[in-house]
């Protein structure tokens, strides 16, 4: 009977552990990597045999049955063409380190995806329901706001480095003494200058974001969220009590990676999520290129984002000019073609990159550095030569430099020979590629695969009604407790009062010891 019992009990648990939910999840930014990011959380989402509502300005033809597409492709509004375009960059009109504008437009992002009439439409209508919202976290904190209209959990999706700024939405802040900012190149242990230029930028933007740009944000929340609210006859809650109601961040991010820093039980890296276990079989041309290269193979690829067509002529002439000198193949992803290639250089416009890089004969890949890239090399244990251009890419590459598997090469007029120099180097010097493969043996050893641990942990949210035991007490303690402000108050006092009882004793003996001499006198 016990037996039987069981047997029904795991069933009835095996059953519900299969059971599908309904997703809603958003990744609104109009950048080719920031898709990759988030159509894989939606593959293996549908893998599982959930469904899936995709606010994307990358609809895809043919979708999954499970999968409805928001296209909000008018996103691309945004992006101006001068943001990515590399020779403003080198002539320094463009700045992305701009946290001012970068705030801005995130705010901009926020607005256009949630007006837009496709995503509007699911917003406003009374009979959806999901078990879950997910989003991309880019600085903005707004979007937690949508999941309060379904009345269901929310997950972040964060695409870099833990970034202290949404680790202080589930638990606290980092300690900038010894962890740096994600779009800071500092490396720990830092000296004395770094921990303070540390602490300064953490508390100017905390300020910052504490006591003017939250106002704005929730505005923006009132404004476009709130009418949904109404409409349910909700009422609509203080933004803080939204942006501290995450139940879990997936993040983009590993050990292996990045650093090694503290986590809150509610913070899980799986970074690779996005990479196929099993490669994609390369194409019939390119196998043979990769096959044949006796003396190896160098990748060259700048991103989805930044166009090396932009790159000035006299690079563009001394990058070839080096690549000619070369033994051995250079495969160059580049979006235009060039006349007079020498004959070891290849050019193609689309690259197969996994594939590229999971060919044992490839063995350099001169990138931009962008979190993605980064991942990819130490998946494949390919060593690097990085040109970071902007973003997070600096810091991607100065860790990637740090732990000894890259070589930096700023983007400048006068880089060619650095950058020839760099070449050499990274062939010639074994350190880089062993010091990558050990790497890579860290970043594979995992108990399961990150996909795995990705969906298992948004189906723990929506399992545990929004996953209250994984979240950090912390999140409630006002900063004047966590720091025992108050306890130094009380220290403080008891001092003050010492003082002063002892100051006005010392006072009254005195006077007792002149009365006594005036007697003895008399
Ligand atoms: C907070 O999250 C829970 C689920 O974890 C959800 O039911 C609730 O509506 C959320 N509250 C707000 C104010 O968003």
């Amino acid at each position: 009977m016990a037996r039987w019992l069981g047997l029904i009990l795991a069933l009835a648990a095996f059953s519900n552990l299969s059971e599908a939910y309904r997703f809603l999840v958003i990744f609104p930014l109009p950048g080719k990597s920031h898709n990759i990011l988030g159509s894989n959380v939606v593959n293996h989402l549908l893998q599982a045999g959930h469904e899936v509502t995709f606010v994307t300005p990358f609809p895809v033809k043919n979708p999954h049955p499970n999968l409805q597409q928001l296209d909000v492709s008018s996103n691309f509004e945004l992006m101006k063409e001068e943001f990515m375009n590399v020779t403003a960059l080198l002539n320094n009109e463009i700045s992305f380190n701009n946290p001012i504008m970068m705030f801005q437009f995130t705010n901009d992002l926020f607005a256009k995806t949630v007006e837009n009439p496709n995503v509007a439409k699911v917003l406003g209508d009374t009979n959806q329901k999901f078990d879950a919202v997910i989003a991309e976290w880019m600085y903005n904190d707004a979007y937690s706001g949508i999941a309060t209209i379904f009345d269901c959990p929310f997950i972040w999706l964060s695409t870099i480095d833990p970034h202290w700024i949404i680790l202080s939405l589930i638990d606290e802040s980092t300690n900038p003494a010894y962890v740096p900012d994600s779009l800071s190149s500092s490396i720990p242990p830092f000296n004395f200058k770094q921990r303070v230029s540390g602490l300064l930028l953490q508390l100017v933007a905390s300020a910052f974001k504490t006591l003017y740009w939250n106002g704005v944000v929730e505005g923006e929340v009132r404004r476009l969220i709130g009418p949904y609210l109404v409409q349910r006859g909700k009422p609509i809650p203080p933004f803080l009590e939204v942006s501290h109601n995450a139940s879990l961040v997936l993040g983009n991010s590993h050990v292996s990676l990045g650093q090694s820093i503290r986590l809150p039980q509610n913070y899980k890296p799986i970074a690779g999520y996005h990479i196929n276990p099993k490669v994609a079989p390369l194409p019939e041309d390119l196998k043979k290129l990769l096959d044949n290269a006796k003396n190896g193979l160098i990748y060259f690829s700048m991103g989805s984002n930044l166009k090396s067509k932009d790159l000035p002529d006299d690079l563009k002439q001394g990058i070839l000019k080096i690549f000619r000198d070369l033994k051995q193949t250079v495969l160059w992803k580049f979006e235009e073609a060039i006349p007079n290639l020498p004959k070891n250089v290849h050019i193609v416009q689309w690259a197969p990159q996994h594939s590229i890089l999971a060919h044992p004969n490839c063995i350099l890949f001169i990138t931009h550095g962008g979190l993605l890239s980064t991942t990819e090399t130490v998946h494949f244990g390919k060593p690097i030569i990085g040109i970071p251009v902007f973003g997070d890419q600096f810091v991607n590459i100065e860790r990637a430099v740090s732990r000894g598997f890259a070589i930096k090469v700023p983007l400048s007029y006068t880089m060619l020979d650095e950058f020839k120099a760099a070449i050499d180097e990274a062939i010639s010097n074994p350190k880089y590629k062993n010091k990558v493969k050990e790497l890579s043996e860290i970043y594979h050893d995992r108990p399961v695969p990150p996909s795995k641990e990705l969906v298992h942990w948004v189906e723990h949210v929506v399992r545990t009604g929004g996953a209250p035991h994984l979240r950090s007490p912390a999140l409630n303690v006002p900063c004047y407790q966590k720091y025992y402000l108050d306890l130094l108050a009380v220290i403080a006092a008891i001092i003050l009062v010492l003082v002063v009882a002892l100051k006005l004793s010392l006072r009254v003996l005195r006077c007792n010891k002149k009365q006594n001499l005036k007697k003895k006198k008399n």
